[in-house]
């Protein structure tokens, strides 16, 4: 099939590889030029694509990056991979998803599938993409994306991939496609279902990890670990879910997908409770564990040398979107502490540069990276472990 991404970035990215290894004509449309333009040069911006699996695709003509919307035309399938983040007022920010159909308005002139894989609330693919594209009558599903950047186990192929159409002949051409390097389709009754299942999802991960880290600041105050409470319940063979209390969430999906839950719902006079309750204690995280670091350090921070490590929402990405590490950062300087934060995957980030893992009087660690050493980690002189991965460590 000649098939046209829209967005390259970690999904549309991954999604272009995996249909270029099932034998697929694959475009790879996106505005930002100077990402266009690396892909073109083979490489790859995210971890789990290999610049040799990229340029391979480029020598074999199966894989083409570009920003000539020209190109959708003619497309068998064109897959919708935009950001839906949240606007300044923390509400759904559909303006890319809008954008991406404006370009299938404009561009595309014969029937195509269009399959939106973008994270957005039950109705989008319908009232967003569906309703705004007049004059071709093309087939419309959608797929919501589930990849989790960085897992080596659960990937394109092997994660179960759901599908919604909006009539039974989208529904069987998008089967046709995914299934072509896809392990797993399962179609449900309608695209809202599909759109739905994805941010119940995440709002499922949100709700147990906010409750992880209420229950971590009571079985601190309690004088018990946390950690070990939570591995002693997790013995239980059925009935319960471990979750691992943290610094608090980032990332794309579990700060900002729940919140798109919480709108339609409001939007149907019912309150999203959980979700409201479990954004605060999340939220609450950074200026807990900064509360903790300055009693652990002997009651103040002031003039000390504090290293954070790692500022990456999560271990062995290099994404730093909503990291709660920013927030940690910032209190800490608030308190009078001289902080610096070592990254060796994120390099440079906020105008400042990673430093080296010297000896400081407090590490703060955020998020452990495989290629960051406990070893060198522990010569500072107090340290403060928000991963459970540091032996010996104050923590949570
Ligand atoms: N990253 C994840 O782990 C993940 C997992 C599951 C679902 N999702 C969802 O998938 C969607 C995409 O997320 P992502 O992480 O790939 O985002 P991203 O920011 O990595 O990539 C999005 C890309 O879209 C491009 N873009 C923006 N507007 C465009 C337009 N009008 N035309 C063409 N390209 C455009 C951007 O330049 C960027 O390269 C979001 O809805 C997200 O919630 C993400």
């Amino acid at each position: 099939m000649r098939v046209a991404i829209i967005g390259q970035g970690y999904v549309g990215l991954t999604i272009a590889v995996g249909a270029a290894g099932a034998g697929h004509k694959v475009i790879g449309f996106d505005i930002n030029a100077g990402l266009v333009s690396e892909l073109n040069k083979g490489e790859s911006h995210i971890e789990g694509i290999a610049n040799a699996e990229l340029s391979r695709f480029l020598k074999n003509q199966c894989y083409l990056a570009t920003s000539d919307s020209s190109l959708l035309e003619g497309s068998d399938v064109i897959v919708i991979a935009v950001p839906t983040p949240l606007t300044k007022e923390r509400q759904p920010d559909l303006s890319y998803v809008h954008a991406a159909t404006e370009l299938i308005q404009r561009n595309v002139m014969s029937p195509a599938l269009i399959v939106n894989e973008s994270t957005s609330y039950p109705g989008t693919l319908r009232k967003e993409i569906a309703a705004r594209i007049t004059g071709v009558i093309h087939l419309y599903a959608s797929s919501p994306e589930r990849v989790d950047p960085g897992n080596t186990q659960w990937g394109t192929k092997n994660t179960p991939r759901l599908i919604g159409g909006l009539t039974p002949e989208a529904v069987i051409k998008a089967k046709e496609f995914y299934s072509s390097f896809c392990d797993t389709v399962i179609e449900v009754s309608s695209p809202e279902v599909a759109e739905a299942a994805k941010i119940f999802e995440n709002t499922f991960r949100q709700v147990n990890i906010a409750l992880v880290n209420e229950f971590a600041q009571i079985a601190d105050a309690l004088g018990i670990s946390g950690r070990e409470v939570l591995d002693a319940a997790a013995t239980k063979p059925y009935g319960f879910m471990e979750f691992n209390p943290g610094p608090g969430v980032g990332g794309h999906c579990i700060p900002v997908d729940p919140t798109y839950l919480a709108y339609v719902a409001n939007e149907v006079g019912v309150p999203a409770t959980f979700i409201k309750r479990a954004n605060e204690v999340n939220l609450a995280m950074p200026a807990y564990v900064v509360k903790r670091v300055i009693t652990g350090a002997g009651g103040s921070v002031k003039g000390k040398s504090v290293v954070v490590v790692g500022v990456s929402y999560k271990a062995n990405v290099a994404d730093t979107r909503e990291t709660p590490a920013a927030s940690i950062i910032d209190l800490l300087r608030e308190a009078g502490a001289t902080v610096t934060w070592h990254d060796p995957l994120v390099g440079t980030w906020r105008d400042e540069e990673s430093s080296d893992l010297g000896v400081c009087d407090v590490a703060v660690v955020v998020t452990k990276h495989d290629v960051v050493s406990a070893t060198d980690v522990k010569k500072s002189a107090y340290i403060f472990d928000c991963t459970g991965s540091i032996a010996g460590a104050d923590g949570i």
